[in-house]
């Protein structure tokens, strides 16, 4: 009895799921499955063959500015890529299997305005799952990526600055790479990352700043390399006019397994992470390198590797770092002696700090 009940509650809230994406009336559609798809806009048909990925771009290509896409069915783009312009909204209802192609994402929007991706499930390997950069005003809700290999969501490195960017919740698992990685966004509001099985870091942030983020939690995330569940990089959080005053808030951290826990490199900080909930991490717990004006809260870290803060000589060294924690049964050490660093630990376990 409890658990038809329980099934009839989780059987209640996936049919709700499935009623929100493609709900109301799309202004236009893709349906279908196998090797037979179409693509509707109101009552025209735009695309009708074998060809999942063109009769979505088709759907696409049909809207305006302001108009919605709901691609209702299941199918493989392959190694190819599908393209959003401006103020467009896509849905995808189905599940979008995706291939390799080099360089480019699964899905892109570059250089736009104002698009939505209230919904997407995605499998397969794709180079980026997501690709952007040079946006304003991008929103992304429900994004499921399971992959075999591959980067989840990416904003590219050498290319123009996004600007108001918010994303709900991701969930990556199997991604190759990154589950997140972003550089260059002023303004980034994040609901949540969660990452499990991902080779490299869960969120990546680089080069960006006044970001929010609710949640990152990582199981198995960058095993054996220098990724870590959270990491900052690139001067991150370093404002326009150079300046460290806090403009990254993170109100969480878990992690298990995997690599680093959380990991501040490069001249990045700006931050504060209200609380962590670390454990086992094969790589340093949490390792501060070269950061500036950033604080940890609270929270705990039990066993893995130690939490450290050093300097590379390339750089100036650590600064202006507040650290709470309780630390159990992983050694704390700060190596060399940071600017500003003021330590409240409670926890057993090695202390080398000065
Ligand atoms: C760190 O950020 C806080 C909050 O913005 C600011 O008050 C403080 O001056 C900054 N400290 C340094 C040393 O930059
Ligand atoms: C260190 O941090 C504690 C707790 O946040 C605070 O009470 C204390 O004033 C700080 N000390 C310095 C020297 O900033």
């Amino acid at each position: 009895m409890v658990k038809l009940s329980i099934f009839g509650a989780v059987l209640a809230l996936a049919s709700s799921v499935r009623a929100q994406c493609g709900s109301g009336t799309p202004d236009a559609k893709v349906t279908g499955s196998g090797n037979s798809f179409t693509a509707t806009r109101g009552s025209n048909t735009v695309y009708s063959g074998g060809d999942y990925r063109a009769a979505i771009q088709a759907a696409l290509d049909s809207i305006s500015s302001g108009q919605r896409v709901a691609v209702m069915a299941s199918g493989s783009i392959g190694a190819s890529t599908i393209s959003i312009s401006s103020g467009k909204t896509f849905e995808g209802c189905g599940t979008i299997n995706t291939g390799w192609n080099t360089g480019k994402g699964a899905i892109e929007s570059l250089n736009t305005d104002g698009v939505k991706i209230p919904y997407l499930t995605m499998t397969g390997g794709p180079y980026f799952g997501l690709r952007f950069h040079g946006v304003r005003d991008l929103t992304l809700g429900q994004i499921v990526m399971n992959f075999d290999t591959g980067l989840g969501i990416r904003f590219d490195r050498d290319a123009p600055w996004n600007y108001n960017v918010k994303i709900d919740s991701v969930r990556v698992t199997g991604a190759g790479s990154h589950a997140v990685e972003t550089f260059n966004i002023d303004g980034l509001e994040i609901g949540q990352v969660i990452a499990r099985n991902v080779g490299e870091s869960g969120l990546l942030i680089q080069t960006s700043r006044n970001v929010r983020v609710g949640l990152v939690d990582g199981d198995n995330v960058a095993k054996g390399t220098g990724y870590a569940t959270l990491r900052f990089a690139n001067n991150n959080g370093q404002n326009e006019n150079g300046n460290y005053n806090t403009n990254v808030y993170v109100d969480k951290v878990v992690s298990r397994g995997g690599g680093r826990g959380v990991f501040c490199v490069s001249q990045s900080g700006g931050a504060v992470i209200t609380s962590v909930d670390l454990a086992n991490n094969g790589n340093n717990a949490i390792l501060i390198e070269n950061c500036y004006n950033l604080s940890i809260r609270g929270g705990t870290v039990n066993g893995g590797g130690e939490v450290r803060l050093s300097a590379r000589n390339e750089f100036p060294n650590n600064k202006d770092i507040w650290i709470t924690l309780t630390v159990n049964g992983a050694s704390v050490r700060e190596s060399p002696c940071g600017q500003n660093v003021n330590w409240s630990l409670s926890g057993n376990g090695a202390r080398n700090i000065c």
